[in-house]
Formats: structure tokens, C-alpha cells, sequence
């Protein structure tokens, strides 16, 4: 009936909101959604916060400056300095989300049919952004060391030769949602050469770094760009708090230079005029007040605890019929059934048993694996992820039971 724009005449669901009716079903454990545990919000700190932000209550409820409000930039320069990256305020926007960060770099990047290339597999919601931005999109393939740099060079030699290079690659290093992978140093340093050499912007989307409860540290693609001539022109990295602090707080934000910066400044007075002084406020307040280190800690923890009991659940009750890389950080595994299974197939027989995960077709743009599949460990408690993985087990015997013998390996 209506003459929608190109972008939403036939708009894709997220395949992870797909799954929220089957939220209410009683005694449902997801392991479907990326949010965090809300028994680890540090209410204390943010209702203290809260109270210290409440007594300029003109700075909090008026609008505030459209980059974000002067306290919360400075926050966030003392935060990035801490993770290693020198920055200051003109290269800083404080965004509503990193989901809007990643929209409004996508806006001021992009024309219809721009090229552009993002991990397989990666972050649905941005995908949805670049194909709202009508762009076209092709994949590199990721392993347990995250983006393979040796395929993206390949890609990228390719698409030079036909004069067809991305203008933006999209890759979520450390923790990725949804594979959980960490790029290594020498595939980050390789990967800045490259957008250095291709003259091709790279968004390191970072919401997942302070989750590390394993492992060493490695440093983001921003703090590596001190050592890769001309990179720092390359790079836009956005980082947030949801998963850290608290996703209702919706406070991101991108560090980019200021050329980039300045344009995502005009078009967010377009999307919002600002992201809310007030809940600002709050994170500048949390931020001053120094509890976060310590909140990391018990939260990573906590994370460490669950992951392992997720892991050692599968391997119990799926056996063989499920392998994956247990992940030293963040909030997923992602699996690979084996044996030709489906993970629609075992969704199907999952539901009615009261467990959920999200197959891993919806994060791939090109050739789906139907085998593969995202767990997330962060919110059930450690009880129910141990039941969640009994219920997969049975779920397994009846999607094996139900095939055809002759698709049985
Ligand atoms: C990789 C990635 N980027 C961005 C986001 C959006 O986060 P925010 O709540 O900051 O908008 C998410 C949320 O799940 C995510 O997993």
C-alpha cells in the first residue's frame, strides 16, 4: 500500500529479536540474547551516581551539546587513556549506543552501492545498518584468531584489480559477538598495513573488550595505530557501556578524527540532536568515581565461572555432536554442530524444551553454515546453564531421532 524507501520495502528482523516471543514462555533459559547479567549492575554505584548528577539538574535536563556533554567526553578521553589510546575531546562523540555510533559512521561514509566488508560471522544489527545504507557487502572468513588477514589480502588485492575496494571494513576484534574470537597482535598490525595501503576506513567495534577473564590483553586497532605510519587516519573505534556498565544507560560513543567526527556530529543533530544529558550525567558520574575497575573484576569473574560451566555442559551432554573454542572473554561461544545437523533443527526441538540459542545463519551475509550456532553464558545462572545444556542434550537425541536414516552420518 505504501511506496516504502528501497532500504525498508522488504526489511530483515534481526534473528535475534525474531526469537523474543519465545521469551515469555515459562521457564524458558535463553542462551540467545548478548545482554548482560542484571544481578551484576552495580546499582549502589549508579544510584549514587545518579544522585551526584541529579544536583545540577539544569546540566541534566537540559539539551545538552550534540558531540555529548563536556564532562562525559572528558570521562571518556580519561577511560581511552587508560586502555592505552591517547585521544582528546574534538575526536570524541558520545553516541546513544555503539549501535548508533556505527549507524552514523555508516551515514556519513556510505552511498548506495558502496562496497564494504565485514567479518563472517558478525554482528547482525550493523548489518541491518549497512543495508539500510543500501550498501553492498561481502564477507572475510574469521577462525579462532579472529578476521584472517591472509583472505582479507587476497579480498582486497581482488577487488583493487577490478577497481572494486570496500570503502569501510567492519571487524569486531577482541570478544567478537558472535564468534567470541580475539584477533592476534600480528593479524591487527597486518590489518592496519592494509587499510593504510587500500586507503580503507576500519571500524573496530569494541564493546566486549573489558570482559577478558582469561588470557593476556591485547591492544585495540586505535592504541596500534602509534605504531603503523599512517593508520591513524583509518581508524574509527567505537566503544560503549552496556555491556560493562549497563545497556539501559545507552551511553557510546566513537573516537575517530575529527574530520569523521565533525560529519557524525551533523548527522546525529539529524537522528537525535544529542544523546540524554542526564543518563550522560549518570556514566560521567560512575566514571569519576572509580568503582569500575573493581566492578570489572567481580563482573569477569562471575563471566569466567559461567562460561566454563556452558562449556563443560555441551561437552557432557552433546558430546562429539557439538565443537567450539572456548572464548577468554566477552559473552558467547559459538558452536558447529557435526554430523550434517542443523541448528534450526535442534532450535525447533530446543523450544518446546524450554531452551533457546540463535542458529548462526542471521550472522553471516554470504553462504550461511546452517551447522553453526551463538550460546550466550552471561545471563542464566550458573543452575541454569547446567540445565540449559541437559535440555540441548535432549533436544539433540530427538533432532537426530527425527531425521531420515539416510541423512544420518
Ligand atoms: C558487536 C556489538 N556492537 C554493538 C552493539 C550495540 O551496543 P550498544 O548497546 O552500545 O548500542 C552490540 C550489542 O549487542 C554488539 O554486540
Amino acid at each position: 500500500m505504501y511506496e516504502f524507501s528501497k532500504a525498508f520495502e522488504s526489511p530483515r528482523e534481526s534473528p535475534i529479536r525474531a526469537l523474543f516471543k519465545h521469551l515469555g514462555q515459562p521457564g524458558m533459559i535463553s542462551l540467545a540474547g548478548g545482554y548482560p547479567d542484571p544481578a551484576l549492575y552495580d546499582v549502589a554505584g549508579l544510584q549514587e551516581a545518579a544522585d551526584r548528577a541529579g544536583r545540577d539538574s539544569r546540566a541534566c535536563l537540559d539539551y545538552g551539546a550534540t558531540d555529548g556533554t563536556p564532562r562525559m567526553k572528558a570521562a571518556v578521553v580519561r577511560l581511552m587513556a587508560e586502555r592505552g589510546c591517547e585521544t582528546s575531546p574534538p575526536h570524541v562523540i558520545v553516541t546513544t549506543g555503539s549501535q548508533q555510533a556505527f549507524d552514523l559512521v555508516a551515514r556519513v561514509f556510505l552511498n548506495p552501492g558502496d562496497r564494504v566488508l565485514v567479518e563472517q560471522p558478525t554482528y547482525p544489527a550493523n548489518i541491518q545498518t549497512l543495508r539500510a545504507c543500501q550498501a553492498r557487502i561481502g564477507s572475510v572468513r574469521t577462525d579462532k584468531d579472529g578476521l584472517d588477514v591472509d583472505a582479507l589480502e587476497e579480498t582486497l588485492a581482488r577487488a583493487r584489480a577490478d577497481g572494486a575496494l570496500p570503502k569501510l571494513i567492519y571487524t569486531i576484534p577482541t570478544f567478537s559477538n558472535p564468534s567470541g574470537a580475539t584477533m592476534t597482535l600480528e593479524r591487527r598490525l597486518r590489518l592496519l598495513e592494509l587499510a593504510v595501503r587500500h586507503r580503507c576506513l576500519i571500524v573496530e567495534d569494541d564493546p566486549y573488550g573489558g570482559l577478558r577473564f582469561s588470557g593476556e590483553p591485547v591492544p585495540s586497532l586505535l592504541s596500534l595505530t602509534s605504531r603503523v605510519a599512517g593508520s591513524s587516519a583509518w581508524v574509527v573505534h567505537l566503544a560503549s557501556l552496556s555491556k560493562i556498565v549497563a545497556p539501559g544507560l545507552r551511553v557510546a560513543w566513537a573516537v575517530a578524527p575529527a574530520e569523521i567526527i565533525h560529519r557524525c556530529q551533523v548527522a546525529k543533530q539529524a537522528a537525535d540532536l544529542g544523546s540524554s544529558p542526564w543518563t550522560q550525567g549518570i556514566a560521567a558520574e560512575y566514571l569519576a568515581s572509580g568503582r569500575l575497575a573493581a566492578h570489572l573484576r567481580r563482573i569477569c569473574a562471575v563471566y569466567a565461572d559461567k562460561c566454563r560451566a556452558l562449556a563443560a555442559g555441551l561437552r557432557s551432554s552433546l558430546g562429539d555432536a557439538i565443537r567450539f573454542d572456548e572464548p577468554a572473554g566477552g559473552m558467547f561461544i559459538w558452536a558447529r554442530l557435526s554430523g550434517g545437523l542443523s541448528a534450526d533443527d535442534l532450535l525447533a526441538q530446543a523450544i518446546p524444551r524450554n531452551v533457546m540459542f540463535v542458529p548462526g545463519a542471521g550472522f553471516q551475509v554470504e553462504h550461511p553454515d546452517a551447522s553453526t550456532l551463538r550460546l550466550s553464558f552471561a545471563t542464566p545462572s550458573l543452575e541454569d546453564l547446567a540445565e540449559a545444556s541437559r535440555r540441548l542434550g535432549e533436544a539433540l537425541h530427538a533432532t537426530q531421532s527425527n531425521r531420515p536414516p539416510s541423512s544420518r552420518p
